[in-house]
C-alpha cells in the first residue's frame, strides 16, 4: 500500500494537459504516492450524465488528498446540469471552506509577461484567503415567473457567524506565519452579510492582538490591488469577492496561469487546482502554461502530504525554470506544456536514486 493516495481529477479543456504535467514533476520526487483517476465535470456529464458521479465522490472522501484540473467549457454552457456544479458539490460535500491562493511574482517573469510596471510588482508576497463554501455561491438561487410573464432570477448571499469566525481564524493563523497584517475586504457600505463579516473578523482580531487588522471596500481594494499590492500580506474575503481578486491578482505574476491553490477543511486533507479554469480558447494545443498545476502539487505535498521539503524542491525548480526563460506563450515565452514541466522534474534530478 502506497503511503499516500491521491485522486486525480483531470476534467476537462486544459484541465488533462495541466495535470499531465503536474503528475509529471510528482512522480520524479521521492514520494510513495498512489494516484487514482476519475471522471469530474463535463467530461463527466458525457460519460454518465452527471458532473460529480458518486465513485468520484466516494474515492475523494477515501483519499488524502485531491488534485483537479479544471472543469467546463462552451459544449455544456446551455445545459441544465453545468460542470461547475460538480465542483461546488465537490466543495461542499469535503467541507473545504478555506482557498487559499498565494500570489508571489517572479519580477523576471513579470517584468515581461505582466502589464504593469516592475515597480507595482517588485517584493509583492500576498496571498488570498477565501471564504469557499458559503455566500452567494450557496445561497438559493431561484427563478419565478411573474403574473405578467417576466422572469425573475434570484440569487441569495448567506453567512453566518460561524462561516465567517472559521475563515477569519485561519487567515489570522496564517498572517501570523506571514507579516501580521490582515485586510479583510468587504461591501459593508451595502451588503448586510458584509457588515456581519466585518463585525466577526473584528471580534476575531482580539485572539490575534499581535495581527495588524484593515478592513477595505472592494471597490478600492480592487484598485490598490493593482496600485500598492506590495501592501497586501492576507487577503481575507468572501467567496465572490475572492475568485474575483485573485484572478486581478493574477496579472501581477504575469498570468492567470501561474497560480495555485489549496481548498482546505479542518485537518489535512485537501483539494488542490490552479486557479485558472479550463481555457477553451487554447485547450487541445499542448500550450497551456503548467506551472499554477504544479505549484498546486507543491502545495498538496505541503499541506497534504506533509512533505514541506519537497513542495520547496518544487517551487526552487519552478523558479529557475522560469527565471532562465523556458516558459509558455502566454509568459511570452516559446515552450508547450510538456516541455515545461520537463525541465521542471528534469532540475529535480534523478530524485529517487539518492
Ligand atoms: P479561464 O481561466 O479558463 O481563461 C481565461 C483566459 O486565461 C483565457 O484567455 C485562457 O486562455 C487563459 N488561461 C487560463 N489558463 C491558462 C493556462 N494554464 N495557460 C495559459 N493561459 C491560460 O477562464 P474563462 O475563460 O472565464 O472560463 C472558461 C471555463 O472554465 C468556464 O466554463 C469556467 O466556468 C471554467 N472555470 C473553471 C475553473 C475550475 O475548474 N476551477 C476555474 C475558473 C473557470
Ligand atoms: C474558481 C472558479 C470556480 C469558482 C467556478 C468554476 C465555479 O472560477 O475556482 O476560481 O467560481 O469558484
Ligand atoms: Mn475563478
Amino acid at each position: 500500500m502506497a503511503e499516500y493516495r491521491v485522486v486525480v481529477l483531470p476534467g476537462d479543456g486544459v484541465g488533462p494537459e495541466v495535470t499531465d504535467a503536474a503528475v509529471r514533476v510528482l512522480q520524479r520526487l521521492d514520494i510513495d504516492l498512489h494516484l487514482q483517476w476519475h471522471p469530474f465535470g463535463g467530461s463527466a456529464i458525457d460519460e454518465t450524465g452527471v458532473p460529480l458521479p458518486e465513485s468520484t465522490l466516494a474515492a475523494c472522501f477515501d483519499a488524502d488528498a485531491v488534485f483537479l484540473g479544471a472543469v467546463g467549457g462552451p459544449k455544456w454552457q446551455g445545459a441544465s446540469v453545468r460542470p461547475e456544479a460538480g465542483l461546488l458539490k465537490l466543495r461542499q460535500q469535503l467541507k473545504l471552506f478555506a482557498n487559499i491562493r498565494p500570489v508571489r511574482p517572479i519580477l523576471s517573469v513579470a517584468a515581461t509577461a505582466s502589464p504593469l510596471k516592475p515597480s507595482a510588482v517588485e517584493d509583492v508576497d500576498l496571498v488570498v484567503v477565501r471564504e469557499l463554501t458559503g455566500g452567494i455561491y450557496f445561497g438559493e438561487p431561484r427563478e419565478r415567473r411573474e403574473e405578467d410573464g417576466d422572469v425573475v432570477a434570484v440569487d441569495t448571499c448567506v453567512y453566518r457567524t460561524s462561516d465567517v469566525r472559521r475563515i477569519a481564524e485561519l487567515g489570522f493563523s496564517l498572517a501570523r506565519r506571514r507579516r501580521s497584517r490582515v485586510i479583510s475586504v468587504d461591501k459593508a457600505n451595502v451588503l448586510e452579510t458584509s457588515r456581519l463579516w466585518r463585525e466577526v473578523v473584528t471580534e476575531v482580531q482580539g485572539d490575534f492582538p499581535d495581527v495588524a487588522l484593515e478592513h477595505q471596500l472592494v471597490d478600492s481594494a480592487a484598485m490598490r490591488l493593482v496600485t500598492h499590492a506590495r501592501e497586501f500580506d492576507v487577503l481575507l474575503t468572501s467567496n465572490m469577492f475572492g475568485d474575483i481578486l485573485s484572478d486581478e491578482a493574477s496579472v501581477l505574476a504575469g498570468s492567470i496561469g501561474v497560480l495555485p491553490s489549496a481548498s482546505l477543511g479542518a485537518g489535512t486533507f485537501g483539494l488542490y487546482e490552479p486557479i485558472h479554469g479550463s481555457a477553451p480558447d487554447i485547450a487541445g494545443r499542448g500550450i497551456s502554461n503548467p506551472v499554477g498545476a504544479i505549484l498546486s502539487a507543491a502545495m498538496m505535498l505541503e499541506h497534504s502530504l506533509g512533505r514541506p521539503e519537497l513542495a520547496r524542491r518544487v517551487e526552487a525548480a519552478v523558479q529557475e525554470t522560469l527565471t532562465e526563460g523556458v516558459r509558455t506563450r502566454d509568459l511570452g515565452g516559446a515552450q508547450n506544456t510538456a516541455e515545461v514541466a520537463e525541465e521542471v522534474a528534469a532540475r529535480l534530478g534523478d530524485d529517487k536514486c539518492q
